[in-house]
């Protein structure tokens, strides 16, 4: 086949989910500045970027950015239609929804306080709750990984920081998925997917106000009153703002952690060697975590809009085109990673973009390391002859924050 009669790419289709890395192998080989077709319909279609240099060039580059509005009359750009109201301005004051100066202003408040030391302070805390989960299911001998363990982990610990009740976490999630399912993803969401979100908006809202109305009087060690205190030091943050940020905190780490924990742990059962190598030297544990990000990347996808026509790889991309950087791909790409298929735990070089990279780079990435290191440590050590119960994984309908719905394993109580 041909560059020019390779078929348009829909990446939001099953067979693609279920397997990307073929896909993405022969669009990078074929065709890796790829006019394919766009998660909205009504746009004509989108740019898909494969290719690591490429992906690394565009999110570091200040011609690229998130508010359509500045290239886009016809509002097709916009992450949320206008109807649904709350749902679109509480997602329209998330940094990651923004470009600077906004963007710089947000990010800089939440900077100061979702700390290097807060993550080294809440380490104990995220190896207890991870000891904790398995003690509820280590005399059952098997589990669904997803649901009892890599979900309930990363929501209980960034409830803890944010100091609201955990055991909330069943509400969290459905508001959180209602979310993302209508924000993100996927081809554009039915008017059911969108009510549900403005609906779970209104939840969450409604949720926080109480939390940080109280916060005001009775100041605690938690990140709710950090952030408050910043809002009342410096002032530069409103209320809708600090309210949206600290539902996209509870968001944002939510679906990618889990995917992180759960297909961490898929690649490593698919793996025995290097799934016994890290059973006799936890300490390769931190490598491990940037290997299984860049081999499975939890987020295989994000977005931008050209803000200038710019030529890459010799295509035209033009003003106001959407463009599809593709992380999953990009991890993959030989030109940049040695057998870049092969899942090496103790790879040097790993400089993965599963966390993005320029002003967007995630800013919870040493939370999520941190989480992912301790989760699987613990899994590993605590569970004996750990397996899959079925081989057949069934993912979840999303491209973007790819992972599996469930995952059935078994293991032995340790003697
Ligand atoms: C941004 C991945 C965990 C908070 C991002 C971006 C990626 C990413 C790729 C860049 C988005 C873009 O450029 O458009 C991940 C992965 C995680 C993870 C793979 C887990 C394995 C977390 C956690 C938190 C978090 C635990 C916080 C609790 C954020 C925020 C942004 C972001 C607030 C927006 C930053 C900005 O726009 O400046 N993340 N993330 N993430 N992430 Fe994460």
């Amino acid at each position: 086949m041909t560059i020019s009669t390779i078929e348009r790419l829909n990446p939001f289709i099953s067979e693609v989910i279920e397997d990307p890395y073929k896909f993405y192998r022969r669009y990078r080989e074929e065709d890796p500045i790829h006019w394919g077709v766009a998660s909205n319909p009504r746009l004509p279609g989108a740019w898909y970027l494969f290719r690591y240099e490429d992906v690394m060039q565009v999110l570091e580059s200040p011609k690229f950015g998130r508010e359509a509005s500045k290239v886009r009359d016809d509002g097709e750009g916009a992450p949320v239609p206008a109807a649904y109201k709350g749902f679109r301005s509480m997602v329209g004051n998330w940094m990651v929804f923004r470009d600077p100066p906004d963007h710089t202003r947000l990010r800089s408040l939440v900077n100061k306080v979702f700390s290097p030391r807060m993550v080294e302070n809440i380490r104990p805390a995220i190896f207890n709750i991870a000891d904790s989960l398995l003690d509820r299911v280590q005399a059952r001998g098997e589990m669904d990984l997803v649901e009892d363990f890599a979900f309930p982990l990363p929501v209980m610990v960034i409830a803890t920081m944010l100091g609201v009740d955990a055991s909330d976490r069943p509400m969290f999630r459905e508001w959180a998925l209602a979310l993302q399912h209508a924000s993100a993803s996927r081809l554009t969401p039915s008017p059911e997917v969108y009510a549900q979100a403005e609906q779970a908006t209104w939840g969450f809202i409604d949720y926080f106000k109480q939390a940080i109305g109280q916060r005001h009087t009775e100041p605690r060690q938690d990140l709710i009153t950090a952030l408050v205190k910043a809002q009342d030091e410096g002032n530069k943050l409103n209320d809708e703002e600090v309210l949206a940020t600290c539902i996209h905190l509870l968001t944002a780490g939510h679906e990618t952690t889990i995917n992180l924990i759960a297909k961490g742990t898929l690649a490593l059962l698919r793996n025995p060697d290097a799934l016994n190598l890290l059973r006799s030297h936890p300490e390769l544990i931190t490598g491990a975590v940037e290997e299984l990000i860049r081999y499975d990347s939890p987020v295989q996808m994000v977005t931008r809009w050209a803000f200038a026509d710019i030529e890459i790889g010799g295509k035209l991309i033009r003003r106001g085109d959407s463009v599809g950087l593709v992380l999953g791909s990009a991890n993959r790409d030989p030109a940049r990673f040695v057998n870049p298929d092969f899942l090496d735990i103790q790879r040097q070089d790993c400089k993965h973009s599963g966390f993005g990279s320029g002003i967007h780079f995630c800013l919870g990435a040493a939370l999520a390391r941190a989480e992912a290191a301790i989760a699987l440590n613990v899994l590993l050590n605590r569970l004996p002859e750990l397996h899959l119960l079925d081989e057949k994984v069934e993912w979840a309908n999303n491209i973007v924050f790819h992972g599996p719905k469930h995952l059935h394993v078994a293991f032995r109580e340790p003697m």
